[in-house]
């Protein structure tokens, strides 16, 4: 993972407002003017004494007094209209972000994400963008109020004397830049340290859910929650960690505050002893300089939410900035279906596994040097013992992966240079596990063709021998699958699959073991309907079984990387 710096997460965060840039610009006023009210309320207040007094002031009592109410409510109305404009931003702004991330995933998939922790991918996608909305509705606009409510307040109080407004800068500076840069510096690795960790934590609990059934069988509970409370401790202590140095934060800020306070007395104290400035020129500065704080300690504060924010940026950049393996192609050509055929084809894994293994650092060769060809209307069986390469071969057909070397064509064109969408609407691939998303069958069944009718669908379910079997569950086509849950079989399962292989009716079949659960008799029914597909279509069948394997018309073998 990229270690960006604040300034570069929150340059690229800030990149993201453009489209809201007028709200921005709106709240930021509001912001603005609502600080001004609030500090004018207290300088008022100082003027009314001076008249008390007796001194000269531009302001009759009764105005000072109805400046005072007129503020109050300003200042009221101001704050809401600020905070209202600033969730607005965040929420629109959150679901662009959730847009751009989904459509990253969606370009990093499948061979970025194969080996990437899914539990931290949802810490990502859920807590991680759900804490930048305090990026966007309570930093942007604070740290942007801030400088141009210090600018305002030095000059005013500079007005008095120029030493004074010097004095006004330098401790709005310390409150809202130096300190909290202190403390940022000092937090910053917490802060990611605690992101990291929660996503491993959630990561741990998916894995042990999903794992519940060997954890039973081999009696592991009490080593998997022993686990579980040991990172779930380790989490409270960095967050505690957390909270305490943002507890130490806020009593530095008050305590510089203060110092600064006695600072502004004292050399105003001395000027009026000079004859600088007027006894106005004491009160005023004192009394303004010490209800200003509010606009810059809001940027202080933001020294420890800070932290986290940006690790939690950081970790969104790294999805969307990260390069997918295998770019979409949308300027190439479409063809076609006429054939497939690998060429001297070299392919290993990365290294590494996931998102930060880079492209250099190549694993083990998997394929060396591989020539196949794929000819139309024919049955190729693939066999070859198991992790020789058999489904790195069909991956690398339907460009998951890209090859490190030799060419992969279709009808003549490297795949290289044919339109995805072209290559996906030619290819149907039945992988080696079915996966059933929580929507009824039917609609398992429709991601395959969106708009088949529901002839074209049971005629697929035919064909793939799960027909009757959908009939008979509770709501036929309509039965839910969350409801089933895991109960359907793994050979029911890979029957829906092969059903949405038939349904896509791409000319170019690829089946990834589509028997290997299946009893001969649904065997039979399948390999029947392959033999009536072969008609006008080509097929890559994958396969340990050898009734299967019968009814290809060549067979190539794995082995050690060359295919023969
Ligand atoms: N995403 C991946 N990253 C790294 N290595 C991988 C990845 N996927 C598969 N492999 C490795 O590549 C090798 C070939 O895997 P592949 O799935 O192609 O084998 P296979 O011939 O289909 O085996 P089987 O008959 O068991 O399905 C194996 O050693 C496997 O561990
Ligand atoms: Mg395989």
């Amino acid at each position: 993972m990229k270690r960006r710096s604040g300034f570069v997460v929150m340059a690229r965060l800030v990149g993201l407002v453009k489209p809201l840039t007028g709200f921005m610009i709106l709240a930021i006023a509001m912001g603005l003017a609502g600080h001004l009210c609030a500090a004018f309320i207290t300088i008022l207040g100082g003027v009314a004494v001076l008249d008390v007094l007796g001194m000269d002031v531009p302001l009759s009592m009764g105005a000072v007094f109805a400046c005072v109410l007129g503020f109050a409510v300003l200042r009221a109305v101001l704050r809401y209209a600020e905070q209202a404009c600033n969730h607005f931003i965040a929420f629109k702004l959150l679901a662009l972000i959730r847009d751009k991330v989904f459509f990253a995933l969606r370009g990093l998939c499948p061979a970025k994400l194969e080996g990437r922790d899914k539990g931290d991918l949802i810490s990502v996608i859920t807590s991680d963008i759900e804490l930048l909305e305090v990026f966007y509705a309570h930093t942007i606009s604070p740290v942007a109020i801030a400088t141009l409510f210090t600018v305002i307040m030095c000059a005013f109080i500079g007005s008095f004397h120029p030493a004074l407004g010097m004095l006004a800068l330098l401790s709005y500076v310390t409150v809202g830049v130096v300190e909290p840069l202190i403390t940022s510096k000092v937090n910053g690795a917490d802060g990611m340290k605690f992101r990291t960790r929660s996503g491993e934590l959630s990561g741990f609990v998916l894995d042990s859910l999903r794992g519940l059934s060997e954890t039973i069988q081999y009696g592991r509970g009490e080593d998997r929650l022993a686990k579980m409370n040991a990172k779930t401790d380790e989490l409270a202590k960095d967050e505690k960690r957390l909270k305490r140095t943002s507890g130490y934060n806020m009593a530095a800020t008050n305590t510089v505050i203060l110092f600064f306070d006695f600072a502004m007395l004292f050399a105003s104290a001395m000027l009026y002893q000079s004859g600088s400035v007027e006894f106005a020129g004491v009160l005023i500065p004192t009394i303004a300089l010490f209800s200003s704080f509010g606009s810059v300690i809001a940027l202080a504060n933001l020294g420890s939410t800070l932290a986290n924010t940006f690790a939690a940026g950081n970790r969104v950049l790294d999805i969307l900035e990260e390069t997918p393996m295998v770019e979409e192609i949308t300027d190439g050509v479409n063809v076609e279906f006429d054939g497939a055929r690998a060429e001297h084809v070299v392919f290993s894994y990365p290294g590494g596994q996931g998102l930060s293994a880079g492209a250099g650092d190549m694993g083990e060769k998997i394929l060396d040097d591989v020539n196949v060809t794929f000819e139309p209307n024919r049955i190729m069986g693939i066999v070859g013992k198991s992790g020789s390469g058999k489904s790195t071969l069909l991956k690398l057909l339907m460009r998951f992966w890209k090859a490190d070397g030799g060419n992969i064509c279709i009808s003549n064109e490297n795949i290289e240079r044919v339109n995805t969408v072209n290559l996906r609407d030619m290819e149907s691939f039945v992988t080696q596990e079915t996966h059933l998303f929580h929507d009824s069958i039917r609609n398992n069944l429709k991601i395959a063709k969106l708009d088949a009718t529901d002839e074209e669908v049971e005629a697929a379910c035919k064909k793939a021998s799960v027909h009757d079997f959908i009939l008979k569950l509770p709501q036929g086509y309509d039965t839910p699958v969350g409801e089933l849950g895991d109960t359907l079989s793994g050979g029911e399962r890979q029957r829906i699959g092969l059903a949405r292989a038939f349904l896509h009716d791409a000319p170019f079949l690829l089946l990834d073991e589509p028997t290997s659960n299946l009893d001969s008799l649904n065997e039979a029914v399948i390999l029947k309907s392959l033999r009536e597909e072969r008609k006008d279509k080509t097929v890559v069948l994958v396969s340990h079984r050898e009734s299967t394997m019968r009814i290809a018309d060549m067979v190539y073998s794995v082995e050690n990387g060359r295919v023969s």
